[in-house]
C-alpha cells in the first residue's frame, strides 16, 4: 500500500499528458457556466440531443432560462416528445448575434435538428426567424398555430463558425413537434435474432433484461452482442451467476445512447452502461486502436467486428469477446496467472477471465482487492476527467 501515492501520481501524470477526450465544442459545458440554464441543460442531456450537437459543426442552439423551461415541464410531455421539442431549439446553420441582426429580406426559414430527424412534415421542422425594427430578432416555428413568437435576449457563446450558443425568451414550440408519437415499434431482441446474434437476444430474454433495453429505445440504445460462438464458450461461467449477476452482465452490453461507429471513434472515454448503478460501477472505456474500436473493461478487452443493427435510435456491434465487468469478474491481478492459460479457445473471453469462478466473484463483491483495482482506477481517470476539462 505504500507504493500507492506515487504510482497514483505518475498514472495520473500520464495521463494527464494525453489530450482530452473531445477537442471540438461541449454544449454541456458551456451552458454549466450559466446556472440559469441548468434545466434546459440537463434535458439536453437525458434526450442525447448534447451528442448531437457536440458532433455536428455549425450550429446554433437556442436557450432558454430555468423560468422559461417551467412552461415545458409543466406539460409532462414523455422524454420522446421533449426530445422533439428541444431539437427545434437547435438549427443547423451559424447564427451569432451579428447575423441575427442582419437578415437580409428581414426574415429567414433555418433548418433544426427537428428536421434532420426526418419526423417532420412539410415545413414544421422550420424556424423562422424575422429581424424586425429596433433590433428586435423573433423567432417561431413555421407552423406554431399562432403561439406566441419569442424573442432574442442576448449571446450565450460564440464560436464561428462552429457553434452559437443564443438565449431566447420562451420555448418554441409547434403541434407537430408535440405530437403524441407512437411507442417504440422496433423489437430489440428479435431484430437481433435475425442478424446472428440469436444466443445473446435469447440471455436479454431469459435474463428478464428486455424490459429494460426496451425502455431505452427511446432515447437511443447501443447493444454490444457477443457472437453466437463466444457466447457459447462461455455459458459454463454464466451458469455460475447470481441471476442477478446474470441480469447485470447481460445490461451491462447495453449503452443508453445511439452510437454511430463514428461517434465510438471520436469519443474515447468511459462508457455508463444499462448495469451502472452509481459513479465508475459498470462501465467500460472505449477506445479507438487506429482501424479498430475495442472495448476495456478491467478484466478483459474486446474488439467491435461488425455491425449487426444500424436502424437508429437503435445499433448493435459484434463483439469478438463477452465484456466481463469487474464487479463480477476478478479483475487481472499480476501476469502469475495459475498456468491455466491456453486451456480455452481463442472464442473464450480472454485469458485473464479464466480464474473468475464462483469464488473470486464473492471476493470482489466484499474484498478490498476491488477496492485496489477499480478504485485507484476511477480515482486516475477521474483526475484525468477534471484535468481535460480544465483545458
Ligand atoms: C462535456 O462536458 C461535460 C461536463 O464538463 C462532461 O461531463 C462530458 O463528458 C463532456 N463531453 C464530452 C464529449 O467531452
Ligand atoms: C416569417 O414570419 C413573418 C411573420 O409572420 C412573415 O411575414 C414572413 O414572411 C416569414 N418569413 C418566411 C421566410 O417565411
Ligand atoms: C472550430 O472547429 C474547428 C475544427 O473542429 C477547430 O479547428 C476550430 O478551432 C474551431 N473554432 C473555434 C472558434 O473554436
Ligand atoms: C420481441 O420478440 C420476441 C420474439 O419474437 C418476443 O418473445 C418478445 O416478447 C418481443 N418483445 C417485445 C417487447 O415485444
Ligand atoms: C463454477 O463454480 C464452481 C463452484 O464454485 C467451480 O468449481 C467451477 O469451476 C465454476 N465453473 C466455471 C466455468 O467457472
Ligand atoms: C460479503 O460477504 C458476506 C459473507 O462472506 C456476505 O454475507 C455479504 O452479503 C457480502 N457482501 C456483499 C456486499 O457482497
Amino acid at each position: 500500500m505504500q507504493t500507492f501515492p506515487a504510482v497514483l501520481l505518475l498514472l495520473s501524470l500520464l495521463l494527464l499528458l494525453l489530450p482530452p477526450p473531445s477537442a471540438a465544442h461541449n454544449i454541456t459545458r458551456i451552458l454549466a457556466k450559466h446556472p440559469e440554464f441548468s434545466t434546459f441543460n440537463h434535458y439536453l442531456t437525458l434526450t442525447h440531443l448534447a451528442a448531437e450537437i457536440n458532433r455536428r459543426e455549425t450550429i446554433t442552439v437556442c436557450a432558454v432560462d430555468n423560468a422559461a423551461m417551467s412552461d415545458l415541464i409543466s406539460k409532462q410531455l414523455p422524454l420522446f416528445t421533449i426530445h422533439n421539442v428541444l431539437s427545434l431549439h437547435v438549427f443547423a446553420d451559424y447564427f451569432g448575434s451579428k447575423k441575427l441582426h442582419q437578415i437580409t429580406k428581414g426574415s429567414t426559414l433555418t433548418a433544426t435538428l427537428f428536421q434532420a430527424t426526418g419526423k417532420a412534415d412539410g415545413t414544421s421542422g422550420y424556424v423562422n426567424i424575422t429581424d424586425l425594427k429596433g433590433g428586435k430578432v423573433e423567432f417561431g416555428a413555421e407552423e406554431n398555430d399562432g403561439q406566441p413568437r419569442a424573442t432574442y435576449v442576448k449571446s450565450i457563446d460564440e464560436m464561428p463558425y462552429n457553434i452559437s450558443v443564443i438565449q431566447i425568451s420562451r420555448i418554441l414550440t409547434s403541434s407537430e413537434a408535440e405530437a403524441p408519437t407512437p411507442g417504440p415499434t422496433l423489437n430489440v431482441t428479435s431484430l437481433m435474432s435475425k442478424q446472428g446474434c440469436k444466443s445473446f437476444a435469447a440471455l436479454i430474454i431469459s435474463s428478464g433484461a428486455e424490459d429494460t433495453f426496451t425502455e431505452n429505445l427511446d432515447g437511443g440504445l447501443t447493444v454490444f452482442c457477443p457472437s453466437d460462438a463466444v457466447l457459447a464458450a462461455f455459458m459454463p461461467k454464466y451458469k455460475n451467476l447470481t441471476a442477478a449477476g446474470k441480469q447485470s452482465l447481460v445490461l451491462y452490453h447495453g449503452v443508453p445512447v445511439y452510437q454511430s461507429m463514428q461517434t465510438l471513434k471520436s469519443s474515447n472515454g468511459l462508457m455508463n452502461t444499462l448495469a451502472t448503478d452509481g459513479a465508475s460501477k459498470f462501465d467500460f472505456t472505449v477506445q479507438d486502436d487506429g482501424e479498430d474500436v475495442t472495448l476495456k473493461t478491467k478484466v478483459t478487452t474486446a474488439t467491435i467486428t461488425g455491425i449487426v443493427v444500424d436502424q437508429e435510435p437503435l445499433i448493435v456491434y459484434k463483439i469478438d469477446k463477452v465484456l466481463l465487468p469487474a464487479e463480477l469478474f476478478k479483475p487481472a491481478a499480476a501476469p502469475v496467472a495459475k498456468g491455466k492459460k491456453g486451456e480455452e479457445g481463442a472464442e473464450a473471453p480472454g485469458p485473464d477471465a479464466s480464474d473468475a469462478d464462483a469464488a473470486d466473484q464473492t471476493a470482489s463483491d466484499n474484498g478490498s482487492g476491488k477496492l485496489y483495482g477499480s478504485g485507484l482506477v476511477s480515482a486516475v481517470l477521474g483526475l484525468w476527467l477534471v484535468g481535460s476539462g480544465l483545458l
